[in-house]
């Protein structure tokens, strides 16, 4: 089978080398123009419409690696077609038009523009390719994020490869029509065999054929996504260029800071996340945070929840919360914090965003995943008007008990709320703690005590009870955790219909 399709390729490409170059290349170039957009993140933010077209949207990041991925396979097709083609263009060296020839002699291996800067594109894309498997983003995300970067330099050569001009057209193809002959040649040089002198003559012309390269349009593909891309860029860097006010930093437990500013003319809504760049950690790397808390109109302040997992979110931390010195004990609070500079560009939207937008809705949660539930809830006890959320049910999957006590507080104040506007079946909550050491909870955060179950939840009982209890509904599932979590649920969100329920599952994108 595979001899098969290896001879079957072979052929084709002897065969048809230059028309598998020339249809590969179209679709390079629309896979170069179409793999920026999704990039461009506050575009996509803003073109967020109507539900479908966010559910599209959210799906970005997908569309983005499968443009990624026909890059590389028209990558392999294009430069296989054109190894071919350079032989072809090198033995099959045209002595009657010598314009027409890529090479400057017979047997000549063209070292030209296009076949350096092939070169060099092909590498670009391998290294770009490598470092963005599962595998090294896991290990190491500076890899990927430093090599990805090399996206500029390749279209900057990606631009230059089609300035050499390899394929040429006639331009006086009326002169000098194909099979004509040239003043001094005769029809036996030409074809062969012998004309009669007055078919000869008719035959012959006076002019030598000019070829032309064809206008190279890489350019006319790519250069509309990378304006845009650069005009997103070049906005963004204006939005974020004053450093945000630090007003808090807050050590939770489990190794989690909160962190609060203060930023001019900064609006956001529930779900959505923002790129933290502090230049005392590194000047090039943005990391994304969802918010936990939005501006609103009495209030200023965004925050976010970080949790320590690697060398960025460590050194940031050190910087936010130093190990307190013996000398400066004795200063005054006021001079004691000098906290980092911080710059903050976003916010960029996510899945999340759309809980409002159900009648029932399943927010699950673990861990650290707890973060863009926390400001829809934050946004629930604001008392937030005019959403379409009738029911929330709240699942919340720990490690430890105390890393519920990151939101225990806001989770009490909204249970009290709902329960003295006689609504508490609003709000669903089930917390689960899956490693326990004890369960003992401190007296103000009680309404917590009842609600929390040891081990993991079982996700087709739950899915049992809410399609019970909600018969016929459409019930908006998000999930933001482990890999884990987000699979099962999506798998039970595709099997069949609960009491008529549907389950529909919004996709949040972890890493
Ligand atoms: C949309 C989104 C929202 C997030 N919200 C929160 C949140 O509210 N609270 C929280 O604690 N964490 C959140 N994270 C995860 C957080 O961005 C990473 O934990 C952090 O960037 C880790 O950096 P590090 O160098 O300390 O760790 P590393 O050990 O370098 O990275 C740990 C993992 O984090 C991911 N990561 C690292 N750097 C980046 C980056 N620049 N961009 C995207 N992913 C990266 C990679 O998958 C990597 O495997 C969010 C991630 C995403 C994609
Ligand atoms: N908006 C975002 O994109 C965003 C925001 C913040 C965090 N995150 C991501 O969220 C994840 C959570 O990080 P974390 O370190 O805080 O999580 P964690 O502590 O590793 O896991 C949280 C809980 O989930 C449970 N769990 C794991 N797989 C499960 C499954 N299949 N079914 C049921 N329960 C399961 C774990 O149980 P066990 O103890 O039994 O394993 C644990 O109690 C990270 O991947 C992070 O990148 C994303």
């Amino acid at each position: 089978m595979y001899v098969c399709v290896c001879v079957c390729v072979c052929v084709c490409l002897s065969q048809l080398g230059l028309c598998i170059s020339r249809a590969s290349a179209t679709v390079l170039n629309l896979n170069c123009s179409l793999v920026l957009l999704p990039m461009c993140r506050s575009l996509v933010t803003f073109v967020r419409g109507t539900r479908m077209t966010r559910r599209l949207l959210d799906k970005s990041k997908t569309f983005h690696v499968a443009c990624g991925v026909a890059i590389c396979i028209f990558s392999v097709m294009h430069v296989s077609a054109h190894l071919v083609n350079v032989v072809r263009f090198s033995v099959r060296y045209s002595d009657d038009f010598p314009a027409l020839n890529l090479a400057r002699y017979r047997g000549e291996l063209l070292s030209l523009v296009p076949g350096v800067t092939g070169v060099l594109l092909v590498l670009i894309l391998f290294l770009m390719f490598i470092s963005s498997s599962y595998c090294v983003r896991m290990s190491n995300y500076e890899i990927f994020w430093y090599t990805h970067n090399l996206f500029i330099v390749f279209y900057v050569i990606l631009m230059i490869h089609m300035v050499g001009g390899a394929l040429k057209y006639q331009t006086n193809i009326e002169a000098h029509p194909p099979g004509c002959f040239r003043a001094n040649q005769s029809s036996t040089e030409q074809q062969g065999d012998e004309l009669d002198t007055s078919e000869e003559e008719e035959r012959r012309c006076n002019e030598d054929a000019r070829f032309q390269p064809h206008y190279p349009q890489t350019w006319l593909w790519v250069s509309g996504p990378l304006c845009l891309y650069c005009v997103e860029r070049f906005y963004r860097y204006i939005q974020s260029r004053d450093p945000v006010t630090i007003v808090t930093v807050i050590r939770h437990p489990c190794d989690v800071v909160e962190l609060r500013m203060l930023k001019k003319n900064f609006k956001a809504r529930p779900g959505q996340h923002i790129l933290l760049n502090c230049p005392g950690v590194s000047s090039f790397e943005n990391h994304p945070f969802t918010l936990t808390m939005c501006p609103t109109e009495n209030k200023e302040t965004l925050g976010i929840h970080l949790r320590v997992v690697g060398d960025w979110t460590e050194r940031f931390t050190q910087l936010l919360l130093p190990e307190p010195r013996i000398d400066m004990e004795i200063l005054p609070m006021a001079q004691k914090r000098r906290y980092p500079k911080v710059y903050v560009d976003g916010p960029f939207g996510g899945p999340s965003e759309e809980v409002f937008n159900y009648d029932v809705s399943l927010c699950v949660a673990g861990g650290i995943g707890v973060t863009p539930f926390a400001c829809v809830l934050r946004a629930l006890l604001d008392g937030w008007m005019g959403f379409r959320l009738q029911r929330l049910y709240f699942v919340w999957v720990c490690k430890e008990l105390q890393s519920f006590y990151w939101f225990a507080e806001l989770l009490c104040a909204l249970h009290h709320k709902l329960w003295n506007e006689n609504r508490p079946d609003y709000f669903n909550l089930k917390l689960y703690i899956s490693q326990p050491d004890s369960l003992q909870v401190i007296e103000k955060y009680r309404p917590l005590t009842s609600r929390m179950q040891i081990g993991r939840p079982r996700w087709k009982l739950l899915f049992d009870e809410i399609g019970k209890s909600n018969k016929h509904k459409r019930v908006g599932v998000f999930c933001c955790g482990p890999k884990g979590i987000s699979r099962t649920l999506h798998r039970l969100c595709n099997s069949p219909q609960y009491n008529g329920t549907t389950f529909e599952f919004n996709k949040e994108s972890f890493s």
